[in-house]
């Protein structure tokens, strides 16, 4: 393929991680160039072109077709709704999404009261409650959320979690594991017919230079 291929890459705790695996697998950035403030960046070869993108916003931008591909974190994925393909778990960026309560108060769930949780995650959060037939009330928030609960904003919140820091840090447990996440390669379904043996390439170099599998 000669054009470039545009890759959606999530600013952030996923950047590093995700261009460590692009670049084992040969797509390579000069790091004077990531220096800049400038939000998209091109590989050594000039073949790909990386543009820096909230991580919420990956899915937008590669079901749109504005990217051809992208990664994103399973929990995102998830969120999104987004019609993308995702052929390869890339191994990186390991977390949970987790129901948590305060620390201590044994908060469990009761099928005939309305539990009210604050999340970044609201499609996610209300499935997982809706099929256990737990009434919900969501509470829509884009950051902190561990505030919610010492605040009582909320009695639990959906979240992701990595290290299990902030929470303990906010006087918070985990009550339930809803998923266990890891960043993905998404595709353009377009792209993926059209562009077919030059993406199918990237994604089995990519596929060959991801971590190995953790054996939990
Ligand atoms: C995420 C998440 C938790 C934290 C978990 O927030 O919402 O707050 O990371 O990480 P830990 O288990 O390693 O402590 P993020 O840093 O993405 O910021 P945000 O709250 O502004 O979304």
């Amino acid at each position: 393929m000669s054009r470039q291929v545009t890759i959606a890459l999530p600013k952030g705790r996923l950047q590093d991680a995700a261009l460590a695996v692009f670049a084992r697998a040969g797509v390579t950035v000069s790091p004077e160039e990531l220096d800049s403030r400038r939000l998209w960046v091109d590989d050594t070869s000039g073949r790909f072109r990386f543009v820096l993108v909230k991580p919420s916003d990956v899915p937008t931008y590669v079901e749109y077709g504005t990217a051809d591909v992208g990664v994103c974190g399973g929990d995102v994925l998830a969120e999104s709704g987004a019609d993308v393909h995702a052929p390869v778990d890339l191994r990186v960026g390991r977390c949970r999404l987790v129901l948590a309560g305060r620390q201590g108060e044994g908060a469990r769930l009761d099928a005939r009261a309305t539990a009210r949780v604050a999340t970044k995650y609201p499609r996610v959060a209300t499935r997982w409650f809706h099929a256990r037939g737990v009434p919900v009330e969501v509470v829509y928030l884009s950051g902190s959320v561990e505030l919610a609960p010492v605040l009582g904003l909320a009695d639990h919140i959906v979240d992701v979690v990595e290290t299990g820091r902030t929470l303990v840090d906010n006087g918070l447990e985990v009550l339930e594991t809803l998923e266990r996440c890891s960043a993905r390669l998404v595709v353009n379904r377009a792209a993926w017919q059209l562009e077919g043996p030059a993406l199918r390439a990237l994604v089995e170099a990519l596929r060959l230079a991801r971590p190995e599998e953790v054996v939990a």
